[in-house]
This record gives structure tokens, sequence and C-alpha cells, in this order.
């Protein structure tokens, strides 16, 4: 199949790379030369386990190309993806400028039939708007009347990757959503993804938005949910590892989304929230329980900068060692990071930070000024009043705690993703404090 994947972001160019490795030729387009000149010298642009073996071994074989041009891309391909950012405006609404530009600038080039597929998160009904676009920009000669019709189909093909496993999840997905107004529309996608031998759920394509928006707030809603469980824990003594623990065996409640700590970030869920409670405001509907999974998730960031406080005492000119920046482990990305919010604020109370990732220093440096940025884990340990965990990278699991101890200037640790055992730190004589674990 003939495949474009116009957006050679996050989403495009993994979705673009994992469809040519499973036998289609496919061609990314970005409008950031300088992305795509890297891209066709096979560097990727963004930090993904595997990507880079993977668009090699595709560009080698010829399954994978890059090009700025949307003209070219709507030429060569039959299938044609949208995977453009889909930001948020003030108002929380998702911004559908770009997309809307991509199904305008294909419509205009195009000269045979053609499948157009969502991929980026949009609200419901957006694939009936992506629709009338392409119907009104087509080339006046196929606009119909006395011409020649041109026909085309808008679906829906929601992505459920995580960053970090974005591979495996693609290769091995849970499910394929497919939203689809047509037979033709429905083999299209179906033959796509035939290598990939998973449950396919076919439906409407304002169905199959929805399912997209509904997963991700039902996800950050378990998050929450745990998160207001670990705030009970502190209060009234128990351990929330425990808890979800005994929650998660239930196998219609299930272990996973139940790890509480700083709250959610990252570029999904906490826009897919705003953007789905938009939409169900704008439908008459006051989606209220999203409401207060957005206030809790934000919360948390402010109840562990209290607990610091707490402990620690005086912030201003305290020295503060940070394990973890990205949003979550695996992954260089720092949108929405709850590291952003929490270290800004130390460093407005007068601390001093030094911090270590192994991935995310690079985006780091263009986000915080006064940061101190250090080679290692014992780099930001050393001479520190207390350590905080801010992202669970499995590198901070097994650090050598005796030499920590000994290179910090306070035996004192803030674990704000729960990633030791409290019993574990104490016994190096670390006082520990993670989230839902305080014993009363
Ligand atoms: C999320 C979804 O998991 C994907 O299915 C979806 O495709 C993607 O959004 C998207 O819409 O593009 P992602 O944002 O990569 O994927 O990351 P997650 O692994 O879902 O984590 C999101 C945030 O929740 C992170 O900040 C993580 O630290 C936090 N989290 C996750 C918790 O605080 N507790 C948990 O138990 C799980």
């Amino acid at each position: 199949m003939n495949i474009a994947i116009i957006g050679s972001g996050y989403v495009g160019l993994v979705t673009g790379v994992c469809l040519a490795h499973i036998g289609h030729r496919v061609i990314c387009v970005d409008n950031d030369p300088e992305k795509i000149k890297k891209l066709k010298k096979g560097i990727p642009t963004i930090y993904e386990p595997g990507l880079e073996a993977l668009m090699h071994k595709c560009m080698k074989r010829r399954q994978l190309f890059f090009t700025g041009s949307i003209k070219e891309a709507t030429k060569k391909a039959t299938v044609i993806f949208i995977a453009v950012g889909t930001p948020s405006k003030k108002s929380g609404e998702a911004d559908l400028t770009y997309v809307e530009n991509v199904a305008r600038a294909v419509a205009i080039n195009m000269e045979s039939y053609k499948l157009i597929v969502e991929k980026s998160t949009v609200p419901a009904a957006t694939g009936k708007r992506i629709e009338h676009t392409v119907q009104l920009n087509l080339p006046k000669k196929y606009q119909g009347g006395k011409g020649r019709r041109l026909e085309f189909d808008v679906a829906s093909n929601p992505e459920f990757l995580r960053e970090g496993a974005a591979i495996e999840d693609f290769m091995h997905p849970d499910r394929i959503v497919i939203g689809v107004e047509s037979k033709r529309a429905e083999n299209i996608l179906r033959e796509i993804y035939k290598p990939l031998k998973t449950t396919m759920i076919v439906t409407n394509i304002n169905s199959a938005e929805l399912i997209k928006h509904a997963s991700n707030s039902f996800l950050a809603t378990k998050i929450s949910f745990i998160n207001s469980i670990a705030q009970i824990c502190d209060r009234v003594g128990g351990d929330v590892l425990k808890v979800a623990e005994g929650m998660g065996y239930d196998k219609r409640i299930g272990r996973s989304f139940l790890n509480a700590g700083i709250g959610f970030g990252g570029s999904c869920f906490p826009k897919d929230v705003d953007a789905f409670i938009r939409l169900s405001e704008q439908s008459g509907y006051p989606f209220n329980l999203l409401k207060e999974v957005r206030n809790v998730n934000c919360e948390q960031r402010e109840y562990f900068l209290k607990l610091i406080e707490d402990k620690l005492w005086i912030v201003k000119d305290k020295t503060i060692g940070v394990l973890g920046l990205s949003f979550k482990p695996n992954t260089d990305d720092m949108r929405n990071a709850p590291s952003v919010d929490i270290i800004k604020a130390l460093q407005q109370e007068g601390a001093k930070i030094q911090a270590h990732d192994p991935q995310a220093m690079g985006q780091a440096k263009k986000i915080f000024s006064g940061v101190h940025f250090c080679q290692d884990a014992y780099g930001a340990a050393k001479g520190a009043h207390c350590l905080l965990i801010l992202t669970e990278w499995d590198d901070f699991r097994h650090l050598k705690f005796t030499k920590i101890k000994q290179l910090m200037r306070q035996p004192l640790i803030f674990d704000g993703r729960n990633l030791y055992h409290d019993s574990h730190l104490e016994q190096y004589g670390f006082e520990y404090y993670g989230i839902g674990r305080i014993k009363v």
C-alpha cells in the first residue's frame, strides 16, 4: 500500500516507520525543512527506543521516504494519514488549524481517489469537517456539477501508542480502532493492518474519535483516583502501594495506571482531558467528573511541594538534587512534565537545583534557567540537602545508596514516583517520603 503520513512529529514518525516495517511504502511529510533534512539522513528527531534502527532498515529497503511537499506525497499515496499537532487553545478546546490546513492542501493536489485518515487526536465530528473541507477545496474540474466527481473517503484511526514503548505498542496493539463511512475505506484499512494480528473495532467516525478521548480520559481518571486514595493513605496511615495491589488483583479493576505520585503529564493526557471537557460542555453536558480529575492532578504537585516545605523546613538557599525530569521514563519529552512546575516553584523560593535525567537534559536546558545539570545521579546528590525523584527511570532503581548518603548534606529523600520501598532506604539511614505512604 502506498501511504503518506503528514506531520512527522512523535505520532507521525513512529506510525510511518512502523507501517513501512510491516511492508508498506511510506512517505513522511513535514513542513519543517530542518527536520526533513535530518530524517533523510536517517537521524530520528525524537528519542524512542528502537526507532533509529527500524528507520535505517526501512530506508535501506526503500520503503520509507521523507519530503517537505504535501503535493508530492498526495501524488504518490492512496492513503493519507493526518498526524499533525492539535494543541490546546486557551479555553482548552483543541486547535484544529493544522488539521484543516492539511485537509485543504491534500484536496488541492488530489488527482485520483484518496483515503484520508485522521491519526491525530481530534474531537468528535472532526471527520465530518475534514470531509467538507476536502470537498470544498478539490480542483474545480472535480467538484461535481458538470465536472467529473473525484471520489475520496475520510476515516478515523486513533493511535494508542505510549511514548517510550511506541514500537512495541504498534506491533502488538490491544486493539485497532477504525471509524469509517464506506466499505471501500474499511477494506483499505483492514488491508493495511492485516500483518498485525489483533482485534479490530470497526465503527463510524464519530465513535472512533470518541473512543480515543474516552480512553485517555479514563486512564487519567484512574491516575487521579489513586492519587486521591494516596492522599487518604497519608492521612490515615495506609500504604497506597498495597491498596493499589489489593485493588488491582480484581480483574475488573486491573493494576495498571494505579501508580500514585506527582500526577500525569506529557503531550496527551492534560491536553486530551481539557479538550474532552470542552467538547462535552459544547455538547451541553458538563463533564464534572473529568474536571475533578484535572483538579486532583494539579493538586498532587502542590501536595508534593508542601511535603518538601514541611520536612525540609526552610527552602531558601537549600541545594536540592533532582533525579528525573522527563514526564515519564524512556523518553526525552518534557512537555507538561510535573518536574517543570515543581522545579520552578522551588527556584522561586530560592532553592538551588542540581538535576540529572538519562535522556531529557537536552530538552530541559531549553526550559529551565539556573538549573545545574549533572552527568549522573551522584552528581545531583552531591552536597544536596534533599533528593527528589521526579521520574521513575530504571537507572535510579539500583543506585549505590551508601555513596549517595555520603555525598548528600542531609539524608532526606522525597520520592514523587514511589520508586523505592521505604524500608529499603531507611536501612541506609535515609529519611524517606513517598506519596501515600506516610506512617501515622
Ligand atoms: C498516553 C496513552 O497511554 C496512550 O495510549 C496514548 O496513545 C497517548 O497518551 C496519546 O494519546 O498519544 P503517554 O502520554 O505516552 O501515552 O504516556 P502514559 O504512559 O500514558 O503516561 C502519561 C502520564 O501519566 C505520565 O506522566 C505518567 O507518569 C503518568 N502516570 C501513568 C501516572 O502518574 N500513574 C500511572 O499509573 C500511569
